[in-house]
């Protein structure tokens, strides 16, 4: 307490409180940013009328509810903003479900800060979304024997997985098989051979497993039908990083290698050009939300009236 001599003790105390005093009057009237600590806040209170619509997940509730299941995740680029216009377009089937996943830096574009970035709260009672997970939902509790696992819940509970973004990290671990978050894990756990979910009562799966009548024949019955889950991804990024050669290389896993034109289970809806939220004009943007909105419903043939609505904006 030597350096500390001859200051009064509530000296510091005082310290304490000029600088809560400042920095309170800095964020309250710099109308620009909303401070960390206040979007852990944000965060809070949000949370429980959104975790109480996603937990906890048994996929086998879900077996017999004559529904498509979509999951639809947004890694982290500008173009998760997208998320609640493609929801938005997709609540007046009557036969969808729809969960979506929020990668970390994904969810900090949906806080309330715009009109066109509702916060998750106002997202959370868009109709036929029946959750919206986090990385954390994963580990929400430790995890014992009998527990279910997150990922593998969603991977057995999907029909077609939709990332839209899928942003330039978010490529290149998908070509890599990392799985170091709630969407790359359910994608490295996919069921790529259509062996092991099987098809739900009078529900088809959206691809084809690409095996022969005969092979069929032999399988169990939830088999039987051909068919496989997909992934669909929406890549977005500045063009810069779109125009690098490591990116020709990821794509050509995903489309060549494990792409559905050669039979896979991965389809890639490549970026379009224009001007980008960075200002940069070229490709990288993500795809226009109404072609994927689109995609989605032929995929799951969700009905013939997608055109209309498309056109009625
Ligand atoms: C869902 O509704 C659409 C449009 O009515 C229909 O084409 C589709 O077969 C339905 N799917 C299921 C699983 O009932």
């Amino acid at each position: 307490m030597s350096t500390r001599e001859g200051k009064a003790p509530y000296e510091d105390v005082l310290m304490f409180l000029a600088i809560c005093v400042i920095g309170g009057a800095y964020c309250y009237y710099s109308n620009r940013e909303i401070p960390p600590f206040m979007n852990s806040l944000d965060q809070q209170q949000a949370s429980p009328s959104v975790a109480t619509k996603s937990k906890p997940l048994k996929a086998s509730d879900h077996f017999s509810d004559h529904k498509h299941h979509l999951l639809l995740a947004a890694t982290g680029s500008v173009a998760t903003i997208k998320i609640p216009l493609i929801l938005h377009a997709l609540s007046h089937h009557t036969n969808l479900s729809v969960r979506l996943i929020l990668s970390n830096s994904a969810r900090q574009f949906l806080q309330a800060q715009s009109a066109e970035q509702p916060s998750l709260e106002e997202i959370s009672k868009i109709k036929n979304l029946d959750g919206i997970y986090f990385d954390e939902d994963e580990w929400a509790k430790p995890w014992v024997r009998g527990d279910s696992i997150l990922h593998i819940e969603l991977r057995r509970w999907v029909d077609l997985l939709v990332v839209a973004p899928l942003s330039a990290n978010g490529l290149a671990k998908v070509s890599q098989g990392f799985s170091d978050n709630l969407v790359t894990s359910v994608i490295r756990a996919w069921d790529f051979s259509g062996l092991i979910d099987g098809a739900r009562p009078g529900v088809k799966l959206p691809y084809d497993s690409g095996k022969s009548a005969k092979d069929l024949e032999g399988l169990p019955e939830e088999f039987r039908a051909g068919g496989r889950k997909g992934i669909i991804v929406a890549p977005a990024m500045n063009t810069a990083m779109w125009k690098h050669p490591v990116t020709e290389k990821q794509l050509a896993v995903l489309e060549d290698e494990w792409g559905v034109a050669n039979g896979g289970w991965f389809k890639v809806l490549r970026p379009m050009e224009k001007m980008l939220a960075c200002g940069d004009t070229g490709s990288g943007a993500m795809r226009d939300w109404k072609e994927i909105v689109r995609v989605i419903e032929q995929r799951l043939e969700l009905g013939g009236d997608a055109d209309d609505d498309v056109k009625k904006g």
